[in-house]
């Protein structure tokens, strides 16, 4: 089933809108283990020992749907098994928090890649890349600025401030196939490394980043979940891969393991950007609420202040993004959010 490819790049007919996903999501429902399998079910029990499940599993089935909208591969129109009775929509979503998943799909894209030159998935388009890119640096050279202007009481060159920048280290988490991390690279950025936990992702952004002359952005296998990295990151991006984190059968779980490692990985003072179409701004930012008051709890008063260390602080989010009106209530398919590391 994972014999999908693009046409060659001058054939006459136009190229399919989602073959590669459509055609991993098939092949992903084929390959899913019996192991994936019985996490899926054990996870769904976890849930159950919580308490009410309902609206965990109604909220993930939503943010499946969100997803599977903005351009999150039509896995769901491919896969039509009702095994168990188990909503088939469940099943779904689930297929997209799940490493064989991905590794199917990245599969895909490096046939697509060798026959045909193609990059893959650009998650929520061009435009969204570029303008989070474009984005992120003002907003680094912003905060170096201003934390350089307390340091030293006086107004720093921002000609300076760029070069400053290109040796902040930046960690791309659940890097795809690479693409955000070399649009970082034309904004000045050059401590550039992308991990991710499907090895089909980094073999294909590898191979991406040398022929469009990046040879020098680490990439590495790695599961954010259980990262092995030791060091800290002054920038970290996320595009994308929350959201598919949130899609395991585990997703709440998965989630606050996300949120631990995500903590451990950028440096004091660094920054976390995080794009989603899954969660708005709003989530995002109470989900930051729930890790601070959590964090919080378990540690003693600033004597100082008086008050509670935090994690993260929200401090700006994309506002150039289309939005639409809905219900009198005005909102976008896709947020990036920052978050500043106490
Ligand atoms: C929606 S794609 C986004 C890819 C890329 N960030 C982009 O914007 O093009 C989600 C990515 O997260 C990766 N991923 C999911 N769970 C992960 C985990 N636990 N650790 C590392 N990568 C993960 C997937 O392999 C996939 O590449």
């Amino acid at each position: 089933m994972a014999g999908v490819r693009w046409p060659p790049e001058d054939s006459d007919l136009p190229p399919p809108r989602v073959p590669a996903a459509t055609a991993a999501a098939a092949a992903a429902t084929e390959m899913i283990s019996d192991d994936d399998r019985s996490v899926a079910a054990d996870s769904w029990s976890i849930k159950s020992e919580y308490g009410s499940t309902l609206d965990d599993e109604q909220r993930h089935v939503d943010a499946a749907e969100v997803l599977l909208g903005c351009n999150f591969p039509a896995a769901a129109s491919d896969y039509s098994s009702d095994k168990d009775g188990t909503d088939s929509n469940e099943v779904e979503a689930s297929l997209l928090g799940l490493l064989s998943y991905w590794d199917a799909s990245y599969a895909e894209d490096l046939a697509n890649f060798h026959e045909h030159g193609h990059a893959g998935e650009i998650w929520f388009g061009n435009e969204v890349m570029e303008t989070v890119a474009a984005w992120t640096k003002n907003l680094c050279a912003h905060v170096y600025q201003s934390q350089k202007e307390d340091d030293n009481n006086c107004t720093s060159d921002s000609g300076r401030t760029s070069k400053d920048l290109s040796g902040w280290s930046v960690l791309d988490i659940g890097t795809g196939n690479g693409l955000l991390l070399q649009e970082l690279a034309k904004q000045g950025f050059s401590n550039l490394t992308g991990t991710d936990y499907s090895e089909g992702a980094i073999v294909l952004a590898q191979n991406l980043a040398t022929r469009n002359g990046y040879p020098n952005i680490n990439f590495l296998v790695d599961d954010v979940l259980e990262t092995k990295l030791d060091r800290k990151f002054q920038l970290v991006m996320d595009k994308g891969t929350l959201d598919a984190i949130g899609l395991h059968p585990d997703g709440p779980l998965k989630r606050i393991m996300y949120w631990e490692s995500v903590s451990n990985l950028v440096a004091p003072g660094g920054i976390l950007v995080i794009t989603s179409c899954n969660n708005t701004k709003d989530e995002l930012l109470q989900e930051v609420e729930n890790l601070n008051q959590k964090k919080t709890s378990m540690q003693e008063l600033d004597p100082e202040s008086g008050n509670a260390p935090v994690v993260f602080q929200y401090i700006d989010h994309v506002r150039t993004y289309p939005t639409i009106m809905f219900g009198g209530v005005e909102g976008s398919r896709v947020c990036s959010v920052a978050f500043r590391r106490s």
